[in-house]
């Protein structure tokens, strides 16, 4: 495979605050290469914008950050605002929940395009707004040549989002963060929402960070998945691996919640009982412990590592991952029972 554009290791990050130290991000890690999407998933939380903001150098003042974040073999945490501002702006795109945030209301949309194109290369005016336009047409926007002199509030929702992926793809980026892009939409606009983001990936090659709490959307887009729980990996695998042989019951479990295909649309979702804990004061053990079906006393003891299971690359953080093998969906199906699991 190729080298990895982004390298992020045992990253973590707390907030000093009234009722104690919350620990946001314990130990994550993962590498992203050109061309590839990981995506990210987990409850709300769970550490996702966090780790984002991170690497971005954007979290507030206030947090503690530790761990190593390298583009391209360049260190990242510990830069000063100004380089890491510069390096955001040339090789580092993010696409957020809310378009109007990135959006700018007095200028149209192909100019806003056009910008970050002339910001970014040696090229005329001209030849900017031609770029702008083609970056449009990519992103799915229909008659695009004249479109782009509308301005955002002439825009859908979903049509603004594919302005900003646009805007997102102008300086031709070598990673692109997605953190929630799509989750404020409503489904068939995410859908195609979804469309431009993989036609942005497409065409700028970029390694994605594809953040959503929302795995079933992961399917067809993400070539590897990390799953986390209370600020932590608790799984890592290709995306067939998460899907079809996941190991850690909090992966079943979000499986399980979601909507399915081949079954009755009147069948309920079985959302995951009970909540995550606070990062204020984590017990120690595994975090999922009074939420999973398959605990037993070592789990409320030791938190289990992140270990390698089957299927290259596959790791799972739960002492009994091997027992989960083939055996997900029944183990979840009817919130079994104590002895049915254990027995
Ligand atoms: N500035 C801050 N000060 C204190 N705690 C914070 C701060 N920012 C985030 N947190 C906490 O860090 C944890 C992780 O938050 P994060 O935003 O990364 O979750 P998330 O996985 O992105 O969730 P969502 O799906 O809701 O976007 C949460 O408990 C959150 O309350
Ligand atoms: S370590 Fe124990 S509590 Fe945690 S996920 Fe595995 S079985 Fe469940
Ligand atoms: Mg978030």
């Amino acid at each position: 495979m190729s080298e990895p554009v982004l390298e992020v290791e045992n990253l973590t990050v707390s907030f000093p605050t009234d009722e104690g130290t919350v620990q946001a991000v314990r130990g994550v890690g993962f590498s992203l290469h050109p061309g590839r999407v990981l995506g990210i998933a987990g409850e709300s939380g769970s550490g996702k914008s966090v780790t984002a903001l991170a690497i971005m150098g954007l979290l507030p003042r206030n947090a503690r950050v530790a761990g190593s974040v390298r583009f391209r073999g360049e260190e990242l945490l510990g830069k000063r605002d100004r380089d890491l501002a510069k390096i955001r702006g040339s090789h580092i795109s993010v696409i957020f929940q809310d378009p109007t945030s990135s959006l700018n209301p007095v200028y149209t949309v192909g100019w806003q395009v056009a910008e970050v194109i002339s910001e970014h290369r040696n090229v005329s005016k001209d030849e900017a707004w031609k770029r702008a336009v083609e970056l449009l047409e990519i992103v799915g926007i229909p008659r695009a040549a004249e479109r782009a002199k509308s301005y955002p509030h002439e825009f859908s929702g979903g049509m603004q989002q594919r302005v900003v992926i646009a805007t997102a793809m102008a300086n031709d980026p070598d990673v692109i963060i997605a953190d929630e892009a799509t989750t404020a939409l409503d489904v068939t606009v995410q859908a195609q929402v979804l469309e431009a983001l993989k036609a942005a990936q497409a065409e700028t090659q970029a390694a994605m960070m594809f953040i959503t709490h929302d795995l079933g959307v992961m399917a067809g887009f993400a070539d590897e998945i990390m799953v986390m729980y209370a600020g932590k990996p608790v799984e890592y695998g290709s995306t067939d691996d998460i899907f079809y042989a996941p190991r850690m019951p909090y992966t079943v479990g979000l499986l399980a919640s979601l909507p399915r295909l081949d079954t009755d649309a009147s069948e309920p979702l079985r959302p995951i009982p009970g909540s995550p804990p606070s990062l204020v004061h984590l017990p120690p053990g595994c975090p999922f412990t009074p939420r999973c079906p398959l605990a037993q006393a070592i789990c409320s003891q030791e938190e289990p590592e992140l270990r390698a299971v089957e299927g290259a690359g596959h790791r799972a953080a739960c002492h009994f991952s091997e027992e989960l093998a083939g055996r997900g969906e029944e183990i979840f199906a009817a919130t079994a029972t104590d002895s049915e699991l254990h027995g």
